[in-house]
Order: structure tokens, then sequence, then C-alpha cells
């Protein structure tokens, strides 16, 4: 095996690090209390490539590797896990499923504006009643001939106000369970769509995420991904790989937070000497640094079984489990280093772990992994 980043990768993630520091860090602690979505920040990222960085360059890709995406993400979210979960939702959710599944008509007119971030997108699986247990969809999608008449309704979906193309999630053939369910494309101001306010967040609170309502909307039937009854696998397939994105936000945000209690505890001075001098600091640090790294280690297996062709199922759970553990402990820790310090807003830490908390949740909870390794392992 090669623990070596090639030239590209390095470039990538230094532009993804300089990027993180010259344009993300200046308003983010202004936008996680005001809960304002980074818009700018979205929109220079998508001038980087950053919004499709695995869509190859014929749909306005970057066509690159799924390491390198990894290596964005661990970046963006040392800083701001607000808007690397933008990221994180625009290539591994939407675009990704795009790129694999959809048509030539859906890639030409929908991936393209998403991978060249000229448009943001949304991944809209979750209902008030369909977490975890993801096949018992409430929302349907009823045949009607040359289209689909959509009526439900669709909670915590990121990107919820400020994407224009959503990948809903809906039961076609309820007799059929999740053997039933399909997977469209809906436009934002498609008739009979209508958002949800905006929720008030304990972390990632500059993510705007809601609640859609869909009455009555009419979907064109050319707008349906894959054969009919293709959409839970498609969902389950989709969120494989956006597992390894938000395992790389959840490493992310440990790393931020290592890297703020480091600097700390070089230069903050308890009884006559740098805290890092004091064993009971400097073994915080030496446990949060190995976490770190066998979390990246884990993260960037998953991201090159991906990029090999290989199958990532045990892997991306593998490292979401981990890494989001990791991004929690490692983050308390960091505030715990900080002292009073650590709790107060300027010093960044606080936001991290409020921000690590999500990353147990989504894209299939710490529980919803173990159920996955366990089946893998088991079978
Ligand atoms: N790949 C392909 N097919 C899969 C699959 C996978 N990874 N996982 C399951 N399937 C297939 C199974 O083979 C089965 O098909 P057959 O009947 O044809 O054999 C079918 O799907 C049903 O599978 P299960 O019997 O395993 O279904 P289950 O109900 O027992 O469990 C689950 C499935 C793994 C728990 C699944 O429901 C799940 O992953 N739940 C969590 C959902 C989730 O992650 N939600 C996140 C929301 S999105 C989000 O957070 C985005 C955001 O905004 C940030």
């Amino acid at each position: 095996m090669l623990f070596q980043l090639s030239e590209e990768q390095l470039m990538i993630q230094q532009a993804a690090r300089d990027f993180a520091q010259n344009e993300l860090k200046p308003g983010v602690i202004d936008r996680d209390e005001h809960q304002k979505f980074p818009a700018e920040q979205v929109k220079k990222l998508g001038e980087l490539g950053f919004l499709g960085m695995m869509v190859a360059e014929k749909y306005g890709g970057s066509g690159l590797d799924a390491l390198s995406y990894v290596l964005v993400m661990e970046e963006l979210s040392k800083v701001d896990a607000s808007a690397s979960v933008v990221i994180s939702v625009n290539n591994s959710l939407v675009c990704y499923g795009l790129e694999a599944y959809g048509s030539d008509f859906q890639k030409e007119k929908y991936l393209t504006p998403l991978a060249s971030g000229q448009k943001i997108g949304a991944f809209c699986l979750s209902e008030p009643e369909a977490g975890s247990d993801a096949t018992s969809q409430h929302t349907t999608a009823e045949d009607k001939g040359d289209y689909y008449l959509l009526n439900g309704t669709k909670n915590w979906i990121t990107n919820g106000s400020t994407a224009s193309t959503y990948l809903v999630i809906a039961q076609t053939h309820p007799e059929l369970k999740h053997k039933g369910i399909n997977a469209f494309i809906v436009e934002k101001g498609m008739p009979g769509f209508t958002l949800g306010p905006k929720e008030n967040k304990m972390g990632i609170r500059g993510s705007d995420t809601h609640s859609l309502m869909f009455d009555d909307v009419k979907v064109p039937k050319e707008n349906r991904i894959g054969e009919d009854g293709f959409g839970f696998r498609f969902a389950m397939k989709t969120l494989e790989g956006g597992r390894i994105g938000i395992a790389a936000q959840a490493l992310g945000i440990a790393a931020g937070a290592y890297e703020l209690a480091l600097a700390y505890a070089k230069q903050r001075k308890s009884f006559g000497k740098p805290i890092s001098d004091h064993q009971a600091i400097a073994f915080k640090l030496a446990d949060m640094a190995t976490q770190i790294e066998a979390a990246r280690m884990l993260v960037y297996k998953a991201a090159w079984l991906k990029d090999q062709g290989l199958s990532y199922t045990l892997a991306g759970s593998m490292a979401k489990l981990y890494a989001s553990k990791v991004a929690m402990d490692v983050t308390v820790e960091a505030v715990q280093v900080h002292g009073g310090y650590g709790f107060v807003k300027e010093y960044h830490v606080e936001r991290l772990m409020r921000d690590a908390k999500i990353t147990q949740i989504y894209e299939g909870t710490s529980e919803i992994q173990q159920l996955v390794i366990s089946r893998e392992i088991l079978k």
C-alpha cells in the first residue's frame, strides 16, 4: 500500500486549506450565530470546481477521484462544517446519483449545472416517520401516464431553500414495499412544491435545513431516475458514497479542533510553563492525534476502494461510524484543553463540538452504520 498523496492531490488539498483559511474562517462565527448560509463562499467553491469534483468534465465536473474529494471535505470541515455539508450533499448524493444512474437527458439538463456550481442540489429521503427506517416512505408518486403526482412531506433536507434541483424518493406501488419506491428529479418552482420553515439547529447552523411539502406536484415521467421501482436501491447506493463524505467531514471537524487545541496548549501558560508541558494536556493531545490518524486511515481507505471500483459498503460505514465518534470525542477534549476560553465562541472549538454531533446522525445514524457493518461481517 502506498500511503502517499499524488502531486495533484496535494495541490487540491492545499487549495482547499487556503480557501478554508482565507474565505471561510473570517465570517464563520457570524454565520453560525445568525444562521447565515455561506452563499458567496459556496459560489466560489463552485468556481473552483468543488461542487462536482468526481463528475466527468463533459458534464461540467472536475473529473477527480474520491480521495481528492475527501481531502477537500476534510480541509473545509476543519473550519466550516456548514459550508462543507453543502459540498458533501451536492457531490456525493446529488451529482453522484445523477451521473451513476441518470439518463442522458437528466445528465444534460440537471447534472451539468449542478456539477459546474451554477445550481445546488438536495437529496430528499427522510420523512417525519421515515428516518432510519427508510423503506417506510409515506410520500407517494402516483403514476398518471405521462407524469407522476407527488404528495407528501420530506424532513431535515440539507440545502432545503438554496437548492434548485431536488432528488425526491417516493412510493409508487405500496404493495411492493421497498421494490415499489422511485426516485424523481423535482425542480424548485414546480406548482404544489412548498418549503417549511428553516430548522433552528444546534450545529451546522449556517446550512439551511427545511422540511418540504409536495401537494399534487406533477413530475414529468422523464424525471424518474432508473427503472420503475429502482428508487430504494438508488437511495442506498447513493448514500454509501455520501457516508464517505460525511466521514471526511467528521475527520475534518476533529482535526480542526485538534489543531486549535495544539496551538493553544503551546502558547497558554499555567504553573510557570506552557500547558502542553503538563502531562495531563500532552497525553490528551497524544490521544487526539492517534484517534484522528486512525479515522483518517479508514476514511482514505473507503475513498480508495471507491476509486478502485471495489465494494465500499463496509469501509464507508466503518469510516463514518468511527470518524464521527472521534469528532465528538476530540472536540469535547479540545474544549477541555482550552478551559474557559473553549466555552466562548471566539475560540471556535465550541462550534466544532456542536457541529460534530450531526455527523453521528445524518446520512445514517451511528446505529444504522453498526447495522450495516454487522450485516456485512455476519453474512
Ligand atoms: N446497496 C444496494 N442495495 C441495498 C443496500 C445497498 N447498500 N442496502 C439495502 N439494499 C437493498 C437490499 O438488498 C434489499 O433489496 P432486496 O429486497 O431486493 O434484497 C432492500 O434494499 C431492502 O434492504 P433491507 O432489507 O436491508 O432494508 P432494511 O429496512 O432492513 O434496512 C437500512 C435498510 C440499511 C436500515 C436503510 O433503511 C438505511 O440505510 N437507513 C438509513 C437511511 C439514511 O441513511 N438516511 C439518511 C438520510 S439522507 C441525509 O441525511 C442527507 C442529508 O441531508 C445530509
